[in-house]
C-alpha cells in the first residue's frame, strides 16, 4: 500500500476515488498523509495560526436543524442575546489583546432589525479599534442586500457551512421545508463571493448517512467553489435533537476525530494557501484536537471570547468544551498548546486568506 500512497501524494489534485482512498488510510499510510500536508501548510503559510476572536452573541435561531442543540424546536435551553454593549466590550478584549481579527456568530435570523443591528455594531467595532480588527461574520442565511450591506459596512469574512454537499443527505439532516432550502444555501454562498467577501464553507463529518463518498464530494466541491476559508468538524450528537435516534449508526467519535484531521490534511494539498480553521469540535473529542488540526494543515483558532455566563447556552452538541472559561483563561492556554504544535500566534494581524488575494489578482488580470 504504501508505495502506492507515496505516488498519490506526489500530486496535489485528486479524482474523487483518490480522495476516498486518502480518506480510508491508516498506519503508515495516514502518517505520509499527513506529513504531506503539514508540509504544505509550512511551505505556503508557514507555522503561524491566527486567532479570529469567537462571539457567540446570540444562540436564539430561527431553523430547526436536525442536529443542532440551539435548534427552534429545543426547549431544553436558556435562550440570550448579549447586548450591543456586552458584544463591544468583547470586541475590546479581543482588540486590547491583539487578537488580528473577532468573528460574530449567531443562529440563524433574518429580517430588517438583524440587519441593522448587526451593520450597527459592525460601525462601531471599526471604530473603537481605528479600524484594526478584522471581522469575520457568521449568521447565517440573509438576502444579498443584507450581505452587501454589512460587507460596506466593513465585514470583510464570511462563514456560511454547507453542511452537507450531497443534496440527499442534506434534506435527511434538515426539516423538509423552505426554510432549510439547499439551493438557497449554495445561492447565498454565491452571492458573498459576488460581493466580495472572503468566502468561507464547511461541513460536518461523521453525520448519519454520510459515506465516504460524500465526503470526497465535499472537497471537490470547494475545490470546484473556489473557497477561500474553510471550518469543518465532527458532527457530534446532541441529546435534545432529533439526529439522536440515529446515534447507533455512526462511527465512534476516535473515528469521527481522525476522518476529520484527513479531510483538512488533504483539502490542504488540494487548496494549499486557504483559511482552515481547527474546529472547536474537535476539542470536544480530544483536549489537544485543534493543536493536532493546526499541526497538519489548519492556520486558524478561534479562541472563545464570549462573556463567560453565556457560554453555557450555546451548546450545538455536547460535551462542548471551555463552557465554564473566562476569555483570559482560554487564551493562555491556547497559546501553550498551539507551541506544542510547533506553530506560534500572530497578533495584530488580520491573516486573512491568501488565497483570495491570489483569486483577486487573477481575476482582475481577466477583467
Ligand atoms: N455537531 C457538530 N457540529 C455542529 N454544528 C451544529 N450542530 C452540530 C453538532 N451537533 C455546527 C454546524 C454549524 C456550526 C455553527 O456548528 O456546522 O454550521
Ligand atoms: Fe440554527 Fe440550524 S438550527 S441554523
Amino acid at each position: 500500500m504504501t508505495s502506492a500512497i507515496i505516488d498519490l501524494l506526489k500530486q496535489d489534485q485528486f479524482f474523487k476515488k483518490d480522495i476516498i482512498r486518502l480518506l480510508e488510510t491508516h498506519g503508515e499510510d495516514r502518517t505520509l498523509l499527513f506529513k504531506k500536508s503539514a508540509e504544505v501548510k509550512e511551505k505556503y503559510i508557514g507555522n503561524k495560526v491566527w486567532f479570529r476572536g469567537l462571539i457567540e452573541f446570540s444562540n436564539i435561531c430561527g431553523k430547526d436543524c436536525l442536529y443542532c442543540g440551539i435548534r427552534k424546536g429545543n426547549k431544553n435551553l436558556t435562550r440570550y442575546n448579549l447586548s450591543d454593549d456586552e458584544i463591544l466590550a468583547a470586541a475590546r478584549f479581543a482588540y486590547n489583546n491583539k487578537y488580528g481579527s473577532i468573528a460574530l456568530q449567531s443562529g440563524e435570523l433574518e429580517g430588517s432589525f438583524v440587519a441593522e443591528r448587526i451593520e450597527n455594531l459592525l460601525n462601531k467595532i471599526k471604530e473603537l479599534s481605528h479600524g484594526e480588527l478584522g471581522i469575520t461574520l457568521s449568521v447565517g442565511e440573509q438576502e444579498p442586500e443584507v450581505y452587501k450591506k454589512w460587507y460596506d459596512a466593513g465585514a470583510h469574512r464570511y462563514l456560511l457551512r454547507v453542511e452537507a454537499t450531497n443534496e440527499a443527505l442534506y434534506r435527511k439532516i434538515h426539516p423538509d421545508d423552505s426554510k432549510h432550502n439547499f439551493r438557497r444555501r449554495l445561492d447565498c454562498l454565491k452571492s458573498l463571493q459576488d460581493i466580495g467577501y472572503q468566502t468561507g464553507t464547511g461541513v460536518m463529518i461523521g453525520l448519519p448517512f454520510q459515506t465516504m463518498a460524500d465526503l470526497a464530494d465535499d472537497l471537490l466541491y470547494m475545490k470546484e467553489f473556489n473557497i477561500d476559508m474553510c471550518g469543518m468538524g465532527p458532527y457530534i450528537e446532541h441529546a435534545d435533537t432529533p439526529l439522536i435516534e440515529h446515534s447507533g449508526t455512526l462511527l465512534p467519535l476516535k473515528e469521527r476525530f481522525d476522518l476529520t484531521l484527513k479531510m483538512i490534511a488533504i483539502l490542504r494539498i488540494m487548496m494549499k494557501d486557504i483559511n482552515i480553521v481547527a474546529a472547536t469540535a474537535l476539542q470536544a473529542i480530544d483536549p489537544i484536537g485543534r493543536e493536532k488540526a493546526v499541526k497538519i494543515g489548519a492556520n486558524i483558532l478561534m479562541p472563545n471570547i464570549t462573556p463567560g455566563k453565556y457560554r453555557d447556552s450555546y451548546k450545538l452538541y455536547d460535551n462542548k468544551p471551555c463552557t465554564d472559561d473566562s476569555a483570559e483563561d482560554c487564551q493562555s492556554c491556547l497559546e501553550a498548546r498551539v507551541s506544542l504544535a510547533d506553530a506560534v500566534v500572530v497578533y495584530g494581524e488580520w491573516g486573512d486568506s491568501k488565497h483570495y488575494s491570489e483569486r483577486r489578482n487573477i481575476q482582475a488580470g481577466k477583467d
